[in-house]
């Protein structure tokens, strides 16, 4: 007999109650329990597949090293993310926007895939004949006597996906997305929090129960997090972030945990009319022109280039800023791609160490490209950008900065500043500002003339020549009209702003 039982179930952590509550005691947010009714089987029900699972405790040195059976995604650079290659028995996790390119990527990584091993593409999200259409079109970077095909279901049902997934023996199993199949037990509707978790659950033990390797594609929220948020992050062994901007062509794949690599490889790719194309030398689309378009003659004021680090790789990556009187009483202060907080930061040390005026600035800042970067490296291009749209000042075109920037205005050294200059100089750039504190013994002078500077007024100097750090101005010549201090008897008053 099926027996029916409800709880309330946060959306937005998926916490669980017996009874309706207005606001979630785990998370704090308002309104956001939703009513599930799941149905307990007796009896005959789904196969435990867990049981399956040696699980009888032992200790360590019973435990046979067990070499991870990994194999090739057929994209080089997804296979360097995932620390050399998909993992059987794994689970992954795809996170990405909507029309960003997972259901293209792993399209493709499907059919690559398809040639070494059986794999099924659960597409919940689109008809089979959708499939199709998309398989035409990047199907002209495929060579069609090698291809192979990979098994393509749009099942939404769960216990039918479980039933197809045993059936074809499938080494590797696309489920794209999480949020479009349901567990037909739970009344609640796919994507809710309840759904997402049970069937990440069911899929989790299927693939470790049969080392099966999955990849489960989920879909980001409005406000950035994974939807079914920590849930889903919790289950699975590795969680991918693919991001880049939309309409723009570059997209970076990070592993943002991995249970089998380290998290710091990304992947870059360009979105091309037939597919998605892996990019070895992706400083070289934003800036390959530069050198070539600005020649000999000055940089625009309010951009800097910063070498960036992500993994084993270097990103030259250029930083834009506009700073221009604000019409508001509170200035606006905008960051893309640039973690706004330290933006706000290096402008505060910006006005105190290098005698900058933004107070009543608005600032605008940009990572041209859509692309992100969270690297302290690029604090002092950031401070830089800001400083020459400020000063309205241009620079060296063939200039790069890369540093962090401390509280006391120092220019702190940064981490693999070798492999950093090795980059800028095969870019061709011809003058490097970093920090004092870096060693350079493992760094071929050539071309790159670098220049090491202990503090921001130093770097803002050899990048701005002339440029001298200002007094910030006292708050009465700011002022249009004129204060004549009177004197009272006995007292002497100082200059008002010299205080
Ligand atoms: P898609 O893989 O459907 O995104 P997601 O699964 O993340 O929602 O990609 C959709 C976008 O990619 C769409 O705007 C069209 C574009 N695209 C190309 O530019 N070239 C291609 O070869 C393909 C298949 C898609
Ligand atoms: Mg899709």
């Amino acid at each position: 007999m099926a027996k029916s039982k409800s709880r309330w179930v946060c959306q937005e952590c998926g916490f669980a109650s017996s009874g309706f509550l207005g606001r979630c005691t785990e998370c704090g947010a308002w309104s956001s329990l939703v009513e599930e009714i799941t149905t307990e089987t007796t009896g005959k029900g789904r196969p435990k597949e867990s049981s399956q699972i040696e699980s009888k405790p032992i200790t360590l040195d019973f435990i046979a090293p067990a070499d991870e059976a990994r194999f090739a995604s057929g994209l080089k650079q997804v296979d360097e993310v995932l620390g050399g290659g998909v993992v059987s028995g794994s689970v992954i996790l795809l996170a990405g926007d909507p029309g960003i390119g997972k259901s293209t990527m792993l399209l493709q990584m499907a059919r690559l895939m398809a040639k070494r091993g059986r794999v099924l593409y659960v597409s919940a999200e689109e008809s089979a004949q959708q499939v199709r259409l998309r398989a035409t079109r990047i199907g002209r970077s495929f060579n069609r006597e090698e291809e192979v095909d990979v098994l393509i279901t749009s099942e939404q049902n769960l216990d039918c996906i479980e039933k197809y997934i045993i059936d074809s023996k499938a080494d590797l199993v696309v489920i794209d997305s999480i949020q479009s199949i349901y567990h037909p037990e739970i009344s609640s509707a796919p994507g809710s929090v309840g759904q997402v978790r049970e069937c990440a659950g069911v899929l989790q033990v299927l693939a470790k129960s049969r080392g099966i390797a999955m990849i489960i594609v989920g879909h980001v929220t409005k406000d950035g997090s994974i939807a079914g948020p920590r849930v889903l992050e919790h289950i699975v062994d590795v969680v991918l972030q693919f991001e880049g901007e939309r309409h723009g062509q570059l997209r970076i794949l990070r592993a943002v945990k991995n249970r089998f690599g380290s998290t710091s490889e990304v992947a870059i790719f360009s979105m091309k009319e037939d597919g998605l194309q892996e990019v070895d030398n992706p400083s070289a689309i934003f800036l390959a022109d530069r050198l070539k378009r600005l020649g000999h003659k000055q940089a625009a004021s309010g951009t800097a280039i910063v070498a960036t680090g992500e993994g084993s790789r270097t990103l030259l990556l250029e930083v834009q800023a506009l700073v221009g009187t604000s019409a508001y009483p509170s200035p606006r202060r905008v960051a893309n791609g640039f973690d706004l907080s330290r933006v706000l930061q290096i402008l505060a040390v910006l006005e105190k160490k290098a005698g900058l005026s933004l107070a009543r600035e608005d600032v605008y800042v940009n990572v041209v490209g859509g692309f992100e970067f969270s690297d302290p490296a690029g604090d002092l291009g950031v401070a830089l950008s800001v400083a020459t749209s400020s000063l309205d000042r241009s620079v060296d075109p063939g200039l790069v900065v890369i540093g962090e920037l401390g509280l006391s205005g120092e220019v702190r050294p940064v981490a693999a500043i070798d492999r950093r200059l090795k980059e800028c100089q095969r870019m061709g750039f011809t003058k490097a500002i970093v920090s004092a504190g870096n060693e350079l013994s493992g760094f071929k002078k050539g071309s790159l003339e670098v220049i090491q500077v202990e503090y921001l007024k130093e770097a803002l100097e050899a990048a701005m020549p002339g440029f001298k750090t200002s007094r910030r101005k006292p708050a009465a010549e700011e002022m249009s009209f004129e204060v004549k201090p009177t004197m009272a008897p006995g007292r002497e008053i100082s200059p008002v702003g010299d205080i």
